[in-house]
């Protein structure tokens, strides 16, 4: 890769679930399912549901106050925002730009990235561009969904998978060997229609036909994803440590986009990572889409489980079809612990 004049790095981190638990016990009571169905296939035992005032960009502002909080920083601080969601507020404006109202950000710009599961990789390594390139010092990534609400609660193959919630982090500059140390990013639209809301779009607006066919829900091929899911991971992970010239031994921490235990498993399988190593949370969270690794991230930094120097490794793929990762070196903000 060219050499570059600096790098970037994660200075903070925040997340925000909403409080209200939805667990597959309850669910056994909206469609025909049970709990059992649901760990055994998928690893899930609860996620959070927005309640009826809630929306993206509600959850996003949370998860963005709490990591410029713990970044130390002030919002006019702050020259971009980027947001990863399929599920923003509404057609537009960007969440975005009313997360950077609501937050203050008066000095940034502000913009939506529709790469469904992998919106926050894509926004990480968009924001190391920007940071790389001069054109900005200090950039929120949010990654952030309410599922719920485009979810069709009668489909008991998607229904079950999926929850809400928010993760941030605020990227700002490095020395060009430290932070950021390798990035990934890849699509391919012709699998557009193994996970995708068919209708509400230029295509096919909203009218009584989609309606009644329930096009405005999210449609998934699972077992199409779930084989294309495993491969693509798996890729991203052996190409972003390539370029960074890290072996997987030399990786403390995996954290993969978290969608299906089974799938996390067959990658730790074919990766042959040490199970210890990588981090989920899906039992407690389901698929919250783009913000499953930045919430991930979070908790267990939080945990004091990271330290500075740790070497992460971020996988994602997603609807789209779109997939990616991102490999850093941590460093810890001074005064905390690591
Ligand atoms: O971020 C990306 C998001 N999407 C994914 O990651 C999805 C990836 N794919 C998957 O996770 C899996 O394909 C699923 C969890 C969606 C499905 O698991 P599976 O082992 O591929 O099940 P299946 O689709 O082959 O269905 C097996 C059976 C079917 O019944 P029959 O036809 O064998 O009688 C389904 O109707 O399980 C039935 N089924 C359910 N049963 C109880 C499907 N959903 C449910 C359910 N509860 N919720």
């Amino acid at each position: 890769m060219q050499k570059l004049h600096r790098g970037s790095r994660i200075i903070g981190s925040g997340h925000y679930c909403p409080e209200k638990i939805l667990s597959n016990f309850d669910l056994e009571k909206i469609v025909e399912t049970s709990d059992e169905w649901i760990r055994t296939r998928t690893g899930i035992r609860e996620r959070r549901i927005a309640n009826e005032q809630e929306a993206s960009s509600d959850l996003a502002l949370l998860a963005a106050e709490a990591a410029l909080k713990d970044a130390g920083i002030k919002a006019d601080d702050i020259d971009g925002v980027i947001v990863g969601t399929v599920t923003p507020d509404m057609q537009f404006p960007a969440t975005a730009c009313l997360v950077q109202d609501r937050l203050g950000a008066k000095n940034a710009a502000a913009f939506d990235l529709g790469a469904a599961c992998s919106g926050f990789i894509y926004g990480l390594n968009t924001a190391h561009g920007l940071i790389v390139s001069g054109q900005m010092n200090t950039v929120l990534v949010v990654g952030v969904e309410v599922l719920s609400k485009f979810l069709d609660w009668q489909d008991r193959a998607t229904c079950v998978l999926f929850g809400d919630g928010a993760g941030a982090a605020v990227l700002g500059p490095c020395d060009p060997d430290d932070g950021i140390l390798g990035t990934y990013m890849r699509s391919d639209g012709s699998l557009a229609d193994l996970l995708w809301i068919p209708a509400g779009g230029s295509r096919a607006p909203i009218s009584e036909f989609t309606y009644q066919q329930r096009e405005h829900y999210i449609k998934m091929k699972g077992d199409g994803v779930f084989k294309y899911a495993v491969r693509a991971m798996v890729d991203a992970t052996s190409i972003v440590l390539k370029q960074a010239d890290l072996d997987l031994e030399q990786v403390d921490h995996l954290i993969p986009h978290q969608a299906n235990i089974r799938i996390i498993d067959a990658v730790i399988g074919r990766l042959g990572i040490p199970e210890e190593k990588v981090v989920v949370n899906i039992d407690r969270f389901g698929n919250t889409s783009s913000a499953t690794i930045p919430i991930a991230f979070d908790e267990v930094r939080k945990s004091g489980k990271i330290k500075s120097g740790d070497i992460v490794l971020f996988v994602a793929f997603g609807g789209g079809f779109t997939w990616g990762s991102v490999l850093f070196r941590h460093t810890e903000p001074a005064g905390r612990s690591g």
